[in-house]
């Protein structure tokens, strides 16, 4: 697997430390507000489970499962939603957990779809943006680090699947995805 990846972009120790401090500034933010934290699946599986245990506040915690590119490389723009939430978002204050905003078609949905839920506050919380990616207005909170216009993958981010359980985020051999 890791003969895929051209070079590490973040490390796991960078990962990690960076999770550390979002747990911190989110436990400030967050302190008896009690919010609802939404994990998009399947791809911010480990930064939500990593980052949930580092904040120290009462949180309630939902899943929602939305794809928007299937196996394809770019993003079909239409978001499909695979699994809804379990919980009612209205007058909540919502915080969204993502690995990376790339195009922003699918923050950009859940947003609007929160609004019309009647959420209370909506905020974003990505691991990763591809500002180079955008097609349309959507900006995060709160963003760990910015990346390269590049293929990422690990750390949650999937090619074909593939690599999701990988520590780090690297950049994915052309050839993988030229062949
Ligand atoms: C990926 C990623 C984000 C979204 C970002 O998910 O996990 O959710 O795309 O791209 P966008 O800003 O262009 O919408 P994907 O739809 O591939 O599903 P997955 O998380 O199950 O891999
Ligand atoms: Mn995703
Ligand atoms: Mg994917």
């Amino acid at each position: 697997m890791r003969d895929d990846i051209q070079e590490i972009l973040i490390s796991e120790e960078e990962i990690q430390k960076k999770i550390d401090e979002l747990g911190a500034q989110l436990t400030e933010e967050y302190e008896g507000r009690f919010p609802l934290v939404i994990g998009i699946l399947k791809g911010s599986l480990p930064f939500m489970g990593d980052l949930i245990q580092k904040i120290d506040t009462h949180i309630e915690f939902d899943l929602m499962d939305v794809s928007s590119y299937g196996n394809e490389l770019v993003s079909s723009g239409e978001v499909k939603i695979v699994k809804d939430l379990n919980t009612s978002v209205e007058g909540r204050e919502v915080l969204i957990l993502e690995d990376i905003i790339d195009s922003g078609n699918t923050l950009s949905y859940l947003v609007k779809l929160f609004e019309y839920r009647k959420a209370k506050s909506v905020k974003i919380v990505t691991l990763l943006d591809k500002p180079e990616g955008r097609t349309v207005d959507l900006y995060p909170d709160i963003a760990g680090f910015v990346v390269p216009d590049e293929f990422v993958v690990g750390y949650g981010l999937d090619y074909m699947e593939r690599y999701r359980n990988l520590p780090y985020v690297g950049i994915l051999k052309p050839e993988i995805y030229q062949s």
